[in-house]
């Protein structure tokens, strides 16, 4: 199969869809792997460490689009992008369709098959491409926050874990899964005072038996949410509901109960956000003041740290990716009903029903189109 990696355009994102030793497996597998040049440049790697391993050099991602039959990128298509992808050709990426109704429809009318990472699943029921990212967005929020705590970014002048006789800063982490537990873990190695907020008790059991009496562990519901994100000085929102939009769980009015200079990092912004008064930002301008309330809303946050994401990323994708090249997109999507159910746009039908039900399309099985061949 000829895979072709075009350059991430999203502003301030550097992860590639293909480190070299990613390359190397598929070429050595008799695949043809096209990169668009410097695309590796991001990550500090080089067209000629990917020539070495195997790749062919594209001087302009129009010649990738037009010739490979399965493009590998890291975020969702812009829709110049969208644009460019072709009737049956694979892409295989981040895509958060459900708070993007243009790229939705952009990829339906492009024809092509989009599977996203973010909804394939595992036989255990976990998502094994998020899963990285959300350990990646995770532990930088903490790192987020207690920066904009800082004085001179506006924050309160807090210090995370306080000192000897100061109280250190209260850290509320609503969402308590591989972000939240990510999170948790940092901001208590920081000596912060941490609480986590989630609807699921079994998952509260879980994290009090991980971090035993130095997590306050409390379930999710209006009143709890209303007392602890008013006493917090940085709250973390990390709560999912698969393939749909983020519920709006905190609203202007909870924010506004807030102290002036307190901090909320957003994290589920990517599936729209947690928080009413939430608006996706970029790397270069990561923050903004709304209520008083210093709001940190990056929606690519790993894109920071692209060496150690697209790494991570890569152990995670290149079984799929493999397996896709090796088996063809019929029988691996029919051979793993998990891997099938990533199967979000497929020959012009949108094929993730929660997407479907929140825009108004109409829901086709990803098994079923497959079947019908
Ligand atoms: N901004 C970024 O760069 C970035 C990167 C990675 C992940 N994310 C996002 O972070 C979010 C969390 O991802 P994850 O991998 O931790 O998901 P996850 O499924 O592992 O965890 C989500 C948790 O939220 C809880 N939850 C759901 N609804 C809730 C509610 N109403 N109140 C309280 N808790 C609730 C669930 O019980 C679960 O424990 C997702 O939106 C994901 O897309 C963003």
């Amino acid at each position: 199969m000829l895979i072709g990696v075009p350059k991430e355009i999203k502003p301030d994102e550097y992860r590639i869809g293909l480190t070299p030793e990613s390359v190397l497996a598929l070429t050595e597998a008799g695949h043809e792997v096209m990169i668009l040049t410097e695309a590796g440049h991001g990550i500090g790697k080089t067209d000629e460490e990917y020539i070495n391993s195997g790749a062919v050099i594209a001087e302009t991602r129009e010649e990738i689009f037009d010739r490979a039959e399965m493009i590998i990128k890291v975020k969702e298509p812009q829709l110049d992008e969208c644009a460019l992808l072709k009737e049956d050709q694979i892409l295989f990426t981040y895509l958060h369709l459900a708070p993007d109704p243009e790229q939705i429809k952009a990829l339906i009318a492009s024809g092509s098959k989009a599977i996203a990472y973010e909804s394939v699943k595992a036989n255990d029921g976990s998502y094994p491409l998020l899963t990285p990212m959300s350990e990646v967005a995770g532990r930088m929020a903490v790192q987020a926050g207690a920066s904009c705590l800082e004085k001179a970014k506006g924050g309160r002048g807090l210090l995370m874990g306080g000192v000897t006789g100061v109280e250190p800063a209260k850290v509320v982490v609503i969402g308590g899964g591989v972000v939240g537990i990510n999170a948790i873990e940092i901001a208590i190695g920081m000596q912060a005072n941490v609480t986590v907020l989630d609807k699921s008790a079994r998952r509260l059991d879980y994290l009090e038996s991980v971090f035993g009496d130095r997590l306050n562990a409390v379930l999710a519901n209006d009143q709890n949410n209303r007392a602890f994100i008013e006493a917090a000085d940085l709250v973390i929102g990390a709560v999912l509901i698969p393939g749909a939009s983020a519920p709006k769980i905190i609203s202007r009015k909870m924010i506004k109960s807030m102290k002036p200079g307190s901090v909320i990092v957003d994290v589920a912004i990517d599936q729209g956000g947690c928080c009413e008064t939430s608006r996706p930002t970029t790397h270069s301008e990561p923050t903004y003041l709304e209520e008083d309330v210093i709001h940190y809303c990056v929606a690519n946050m790993p894109g920071a740290v692209p060496l150690t994401s697209a790494y991570a990323l890569n152990e995670v994708t290149l079984p799929y990716i493999l397996k896709l090249a090796n088996n063809g997109f019929k029988d691996a999507l029919r051979d793993d009903p998990g891997f099938c159910e990533g199967l979000s746009v497929c020959n012009g039908h949108l094929t993730i029903a929660a997407v479907a039900e929140e825009h108004g399309y109409e829901y086709i099985s990803p098994m079923e189109l497959i079947n019908q061949g």
